[in-house]
């Protein structure tokens, strides 16, 4: 069943295009990612499935219904964590969490102050001086301890350190293993990736892939830096190896992913002496993949 319905979603700001026929289809029980670099169009597209702004065209429902005539009832079924968190600042950290939860009806105590735990979020101090990782707290607990059918979390780990992420991580899952649905935003590839069941890839308005992480393996890359113990053959030769450069008697390239076990299969075979790998980086894989799609810069020119 579909929780989530986005069909040629196009929306205006006066003559400038945000969205250009955005699909979107996040079934029940699944973990989607919304990822794009900035400026692509998320925030647009979460605002208005809240029904917070209206597309200009296209269809938008959320359980079956209206996203913007029916904003109120689909309310009470979604837990919203936006990027940037902002605080009644005179309130404290509990104080928000209460008046939050209360908003949304059925409150879980005992599972709100599990999550205060968790997140390691002291609830008493005002929200003014909380830092912008604790002001995401504050918006993570009041949602996960809301009983709601699906979350829509706008990049909400932005502030948030690697230990609290991977708190963040669970949370999500634990919404997912309880059959709720979860709509998850982000810049970054590699953050979403272990959580998602599929994934969407907007970039300036326009949904360029989506599928499977599996089916888009296609498009990624990992970084690779390598010393072996013998002498390789000739590594650019390799099928799926790219950008290949020689430092200080290491070898550092990227490999497409469905061409890694195949290489390192190869060094292997001349005895690893080190490797060291980083996941695919976003921003690459659209200059790489994307950039025949426009017309080459030339001298002096600016990128839009
Ligand atoms: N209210 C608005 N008026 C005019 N332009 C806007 C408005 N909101 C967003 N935009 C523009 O729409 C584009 C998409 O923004 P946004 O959805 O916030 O991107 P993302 O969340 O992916 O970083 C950006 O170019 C942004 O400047
Ligand atoms: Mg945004």
């Amino acid at each position: 069943m579909s929780i989530i319905e986005v069909k040629n979603v196009t929306k205006q700001f006066g003559k400038f295009t945000a969205l250009d026929g955005v699909d979107m289809q996040v079934n029940k029980g699944e973990v989607y990612g919304f990822i794009g670099p900035n400026g692509a169009g998320k925030s647009t597209t979460i605002r208005i499935l809240l029904g917070i702004i209206k597309a200009s065209k296209g269809s938008v429902q959320i359980f079956g219904k209206d996203a913007w005539q029916e904003a109120v009832s689909i309310h009470e079924r979604i837990a919203y964590v936006p990027g940037d968190v902002n605080l009644w600042p005179n309130l404290t950290g509990g104080e928000v969490i209460d008046l939050f939860t209360k908003l949304r009806g059925k409150v879980d105590k005992g599972r709100r102050e599990e999550l205060m735990e968790r997140f390691e979020l002291d609830p008493t101090k005002k929200c003014r001086t909380y830092s912008k990782g604790n002001r995401q707290k504050v918006a993570l607990v009041s949602a996960f301890a809301s009983e709601a059918d699906l979350y829509i979390l706008d990049e909400p780990t932005s502030g948030l350190d690697p230990l609290m992420e991977r708190v963040f991580q669970e949370c999500v899952l634990e919404a997912k293993d309880a059959g709720k649905s979860v709509l998850l935003s982000s810049h970054i590839l590699s953050e979403v990736e272990r959580l998602c069941d599929r994934v969407g890839i907007i970039r300036q308005g326009k949904m360029i892939e989506s599928g499977s992480m599996s089916e888009l393996r296609h498009l990624t890359r990992t970084n690779l830096l390598v010393q072996t113990k013998q002498t390789m053959g000739d590594l650019g030769k390799i099928e799926g190896v790219h950008d290949l450069e020689e430092k200080e008697g290491a070898f550092s390239f990227q490999v497409d992913s469905e061409k890694l076990d195949g290489v390192i299969r190869y060094l292997s075979s001349f005895g690893i002496e080190k490797l060291e790998s980083a996941p695919p980086n976003l921003e690459d894989l659209f200059m790489r993949h994307y950039e025949g799609d426009r017309e080459p810069m030339r001298e002096g020119e600016q990128d839009a």
